[in-house]
């Protein structure tokens, strides 16, 4: 554990741009890297957009995988995830367009989307390194409790527990958040070379406690990475406040 939020963001920007330059990267052999959204991330983006633009890494080589996207708002709707990712850091690097990756939350048969992104991920071998948050509720991506610990790329129905956090987001107003998303499932995660989660806050000790000190249980999804064998967990200290 860091004490800070902006200390994860700071500590997991810095093992994204080492990990990146270490293998480096080049148009036949790109890095693969998983994304995810939210409020957790964003000081990690900051981070990675400002060691960019110090010359500490290029993201040209870099192929990224967003993890999940909501269904049933429009593609350029601003609580989009697809926006997210282009207005805090898409943007702002030098990534290019043909190599991000984003799963479609309108298209009109979701199952072949899913098809499409597992076999698209597939295609590339692996994610390197996928980084990811976790919900109040334990959920990695999408993967709302009770999710399989096998799960592939899916559409989920989000609990009210999920609408309820992210209608922060929606003017306060559950009705607005979205009742369905696309999701990587929770084993398309455990596929991954590297898992990094980022846990911060008070609001997730529940969370964290679970993911590391409960048993596996796909009552929490997020304890799965128990199963994997380089999963990491960057947390600040109040998230640690049950442990
Ligand atoms: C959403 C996302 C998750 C994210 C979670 C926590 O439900 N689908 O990927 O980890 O929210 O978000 P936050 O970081 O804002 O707490």
């Amino acid at each position: 554990p860091l004490q800070t939020s902006q200390q994860v963001g700071l500590w997991s920007a810095r093992y994204i741009v080492d990990t990146i330059n270490t293998f480096s990267p080049t148009a036949d052999n790109p890095f693969v890297l998983g994304l995810p959204t939210g409020g957790t991330p964003l000081n990690t983006y900051k981070q990675l957009i400002k060691l960019h633009q110090q010359g500490e890494v290029s993201f040209k080589h870099v192929v990224t995988f967003n993890m999940d996207e909501y269904c049933g708002i429009p593609a350029d709707h601003p609580q989009a995830y697809r926006t997210f990712m282009y207005q805090n850091f898409f943007n702002h690097i030098d990534i290019q367009e043909k190599n991000i990756n984003l799963l479609d939350g309108n298209a009109t048969d979701v199952d072949v989307e899913c098809q499409r992104y597992e076999e698209k991920i597939k295609a590339y071998g692996k994610i390197h390194l996928f980084m990811g948050g976790v919900g109040n509720d334990g959920h990695i991506a999408f993967n709302e409790p009770a999710s399989s610990l096998a799960s592939r790329t899916r559409i989920k129905t989000l609990t009210e527990d999920t609408r309820v956090a992210n209608s922060r987001f929606f003017d306060n107003d559950i009705n607005q958040v979205p009742k369905h998303a696309l999701t990587i499932g929770v084993g398309t995660l455990l596929d991954a070379e590297e898992v990094m989660i980022l846990v911060t806050g008070h609001n997730k000790a529940q969370a964290l406690e679970a993911a590391v000190e409960g048993s596996v249980n796909h009552l929490w999804t997020v304890s799965a990475l128990q199963l994997h064998p380089k999963a990491m967990i960057v947390c600040d200290a109040p998230s640690t406040a049950e442990l």
